[in-house]
């Protein structure tokens, strides 16, 4: 097992140094943020690049003749070009920014969805999904009379198969899936979904707000037909989401919202609209949150995948060890930890999560409590929350054990 020593062997730096809100003190003690699976941390580069944006060049994109909306407008296109090769999209009119992994839900839901899907047509989602992958098709069905079917999962937190296999069938007409469970961390085999999918000519829309920090992508290889995540949760601003989406299937979707930006020509009574990717971006975008994106996949791509999966996966197995020791802790979704990322979901016995929560959090340690937006599977274990640790490449062993230490000494004052 790996000691809070080791970590010297896979990095040559101090990561967190890079985040100056990790350098201050919650309660008069160092920060320990452990809630990165909500949002991670900005590196300086990031708030520079937000700073320089206003200070430089803040202007309207697309619009205007002077120098400083051109720089704008640049940078926009080069975030937009550096997401097309970071995920391996083949062009980019197949990204599209929008407010958030939510936001790119609902737009796929309402208009490829609304438009291609008819009465009786079958959607099917797991019951690991956030809200954020249930609500709107819901609403998808209440509106149109499509059905939803729910994959159920096994009691290790894994997706059954086995009923996938039972479920999908010549009905299902698209199959919205999250790529790793924002509450246990475990990654679904979305390679073999698709594959399974697309032989009954389902269309595939993968939820990858946990994968996009942690794992590389690769939309073409996967052959994956939509894909969708936030800036948020990969060291960039807030108020940004990509949709990826297969061009084909792009072509077909009508608009979402009508405005600037979006059109070609407009008379009073009609409109001719721009092509990808301008057609689905009505209004200002989150101009400052695009461009200093660019620094978080630059901080990313410089550490790589490979560093990152080995830092996290390391600090993820000394973690599992330390809690399964604990008696009066239960962790959920224990399957094998190859087949999972640094999101450890937990409750104390005799304890309620808030509790634990706010015990932690007075010791500087942020968590998260509660449903964590994934009420259904909450519910699949019959208790009315949790307690999760997320964690991201500038945690550290340190880290752990501080937790782990806080959380024995916790349940040996609270504890029943
Ligand atoms: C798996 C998953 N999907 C969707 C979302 C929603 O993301 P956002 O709030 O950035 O739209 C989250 C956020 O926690 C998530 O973890």
């Amino acid at each position: 097992m790996p000691t809070p020593s080791s970590q010297d062997s896979f990095l040559d730096t101090n990561l967190a140094a890079a985040f100056p809100i990790l350098q201050q003190k919650i309660y008069q003690k160092s920060l320990i943020y452990l809630d990165n699976a909500a949002t991670t941390q900005k590196p300086i580069q990031v708030i520079q690049a937000l700073q320089q944006y206003y200070e430089q060049y803040n202007a309207n994109i697309h619009r205007a003749a002077h120098t400083l909306s051109s720089i704008a407008t640049r940078n926009v296109e080069d975030t937009r070009a550096m997401i097309q090769q970071w995920i391996n999209a083949a062009t980019t009119e197949e990204i599209i920014f929008t407010q958030g992994t939510t936001a790119a839900i609902n737009l796929v839901a309402q208009t490829y969805a609304k438009q291609q899907l008819n009465a009786g047509d079958e959607i099917l989602i797991s019951l690991l999904e956030h809200h954020a992958n249930i609500v709107p098709w819901q609403m998808l069905a209440q509106e149109k009379g499509v059905v939803l079917k729910v994959i159920p999962v096994k009691t290790d937190g894994t997706l059954d198969m086995d009923a996938f296999d039972q479920l999908l069938t010549a009905k299902t007409k698209m199959v919205a899936l999250v790529h790793i469970s924002s509450t246990l961390g475990i990654i679904n085999p979305i390679e073999q979904i698709i594959q399974k999918a697309h032989a009954r000519h389902a269309v595939v829309l993968i939820d990858g707000a946990q994968s996009i920090a942690h794992m590389p992508i690769d939309v073409q290889q996967w052959d994956v037909d939509f894909f969708v995540f936030s800036a948020h949760k990969a060291y960039g601003p807030t108020g940004l989401g990509i949709l990826y989406g297969k061009k084909q299937y792009l072509e077909m979707m009508p608009p979402y919202q009508g405005g600037g930006g979006m059109v070609a020509h407009v008379t009073t009574h009609q409109s001719k609209y721009q092509p990808l990717p301008y057609k689905l971006e009505a209004g200002t975008p989150p101009i400052a949150s695009i461009c200093a994106f660019q620094e978080a996949i630059r901080f990313i791509q410089t550490i790589g995948y490979t560093k990152i999966q080995k830092i996290e996966h390391a600090l993820l197995v000394y973690a599992q060890e330390l809690l399964q020791k604990i008696p009066a802790i239960t962790l959920y979704g224990t399957t094998d930890v190859k087949k999972k990322i640094g999101i450890i979901a937990l409750n104390v016995q005799g304890m309620h999560h808030l509790d634990v929560g706010l015990l932690l959090d007075a010791r500087g340690i942020a968590v998260r409590t509660g449903l964590l937006c994934t009420q259904p599977l909450i519910d699949y274990w019959q208790v009315d929350g949790m307690v999760r640790i997320s964690l991201a490449v500038y945690n550290t062993f340190q880290d752990i054990a501080i937790t782990v230490q806080a959380l024995k000494n916790i349940i040996q004052k609270h504890g029943t």
